[in-house]
C-alpha cells in the first residue's frame, strides 16, 4: 500500500526520538523518514538507564526497552521509536538470534564464519543454502500510550570471510538473496532485478542496503500498520 508523504506529516509530529546509541541504525532510520519529512533524532539516556531484557524473541526485547525508555522523552506527547534486530543463520537453529549483540561482542564477524566454516561446496547456490541466514527487525513505535509494531525480514547467506567495512554489525559477513521487481526475496539459484552480485552489506553501502533492509521493511510495516488502524477508526 502506498502511503501518501501528507497523510504522515499529519499524523506525526515531525520527530521521531530513536532510542539508539548506533549511528548506523541511525542512518539507516533518517533514510527513511526523510522520504516522509520527518526528522529521527537519537533519544539520549543516561548510562545504565535501559537494562538489556532477558527474553526469547525480538518483540519482547523491544516492547521491554519502550516501557523503559518512556520516562526519557523530552516530553509527553513525544514519539517513541524502538527497535530490536538480529541475524538468525539456519544452520544454527537460528542463533545468535536474539542474542545477536553479544555474539558480536564476543566472538564477532570472524566467529560467526568459524562455526560456518564445514559447510562450504563447489556449488555456489548449494553453498548459499548451507549458509543461509537472515535478518529480523521488530519497529515498535509509542504514540500517546498507543503501541504500533512492524516487522521485517531480509534473506541472505553468510559469506566465507569478512568483505567490507561499511555499515555495522554483521554487515561484511551478510550477502543479501536478489529481489524480484516487487522487492520479494527470490531462491538463490534466481538472479533478481535488484542484486548486490554477490556483495555484502559491508560492501555495497547504506543506501543500497536500505533497499534490502529488514530494517526497512520493519518500519514500512509499523507504517501501512498506522495506516490501517486509521481507516478502521474512520475519519
Ligand atoms: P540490536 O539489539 O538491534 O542492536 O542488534 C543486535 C546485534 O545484531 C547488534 O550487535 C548488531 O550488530 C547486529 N545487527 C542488527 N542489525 C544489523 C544490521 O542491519 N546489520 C548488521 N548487524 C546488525
Amino acid at each position: 500500500m502506498v502511503i501518501g508523504r501528507r497523510l504522515f506529516v499529519d499524523i506525526m509530529s515531525d520527530t521521531v526520538w530513536f532510542l539508539t546509541s548506533n549511528p548506523g541504525k541511525l542512518a539507516e532510520a533518517s533514510v527513511h523518514f526523510a522520504e516522509l519529512g520527518i526528522e529521527v533524532k537519537c533519544l539520549e539516556v543516561p548510562d545504565g538507564a535501559i537494562v538489556e531484557p532477558q527474553a526469547s524473541d525480538l518483540e519482547s526485547v523491544a516492547r521491554a526497552k519502550i516501557e523503559q525508555a518512556l520516562n526519557h522523552l523530552p516530553h509527553d506527547n513525544a514519539m517513541l521509536l524502538v527497535e530490536d534486530a538480529g541475524l538468525f543463520v539456519t544452520a544454527l537453529d537460528g542463533f545468535p538470534g536474539v542474542y545477536s549483540s553479544y555474539a558480536y561482542d564476543t566472538i564477532g564477524n570472524q566467529g560467526v564464519i568459524r562455526l560456518l566454516e564445514h559447510l562450504q561446496s563447489e556449488d555456489p547456490v548449494r553453498a548459499k543454502r548451507l549458509r543461509a541466514a537472515s535478518f529480523k527487525a521488530v519497529s515498535v513505535l509509542w504514540k500517546n500510550g498507543e503501541v504500533l509494531i512492524g516487522r521485517g525480514e531480509c534473506q541472505g547467506s553468510i559469506a566465507s570471510q569478512i568483505q567490507g567495512a561499511e555499515g555495522f554489525g554483521f554487515d561484511p559477513i551478510f550477502i543479501p538473496y536478489d529481489l524480484d521487481e516487487d522487492g520479494h526475496p527470490l531462491d538463490p539459484e534466481n538472479l533478481g532485478s535488484l542484486s548486490t552480485h554477490g556483495q555484502t552489506f559491508g560492501e555495497v553501502g547504506v543506501e543500497v542496503k536500505h533497499r534490502f533492509s529488514h530494517r526497512k521493511r520493519a518500519l514500512d510495516d509499523l507504517l501501512n500498520e498506522w495506516q490501517n488502524q486509521r481507516s478502521q477508526d474512520g475519519p
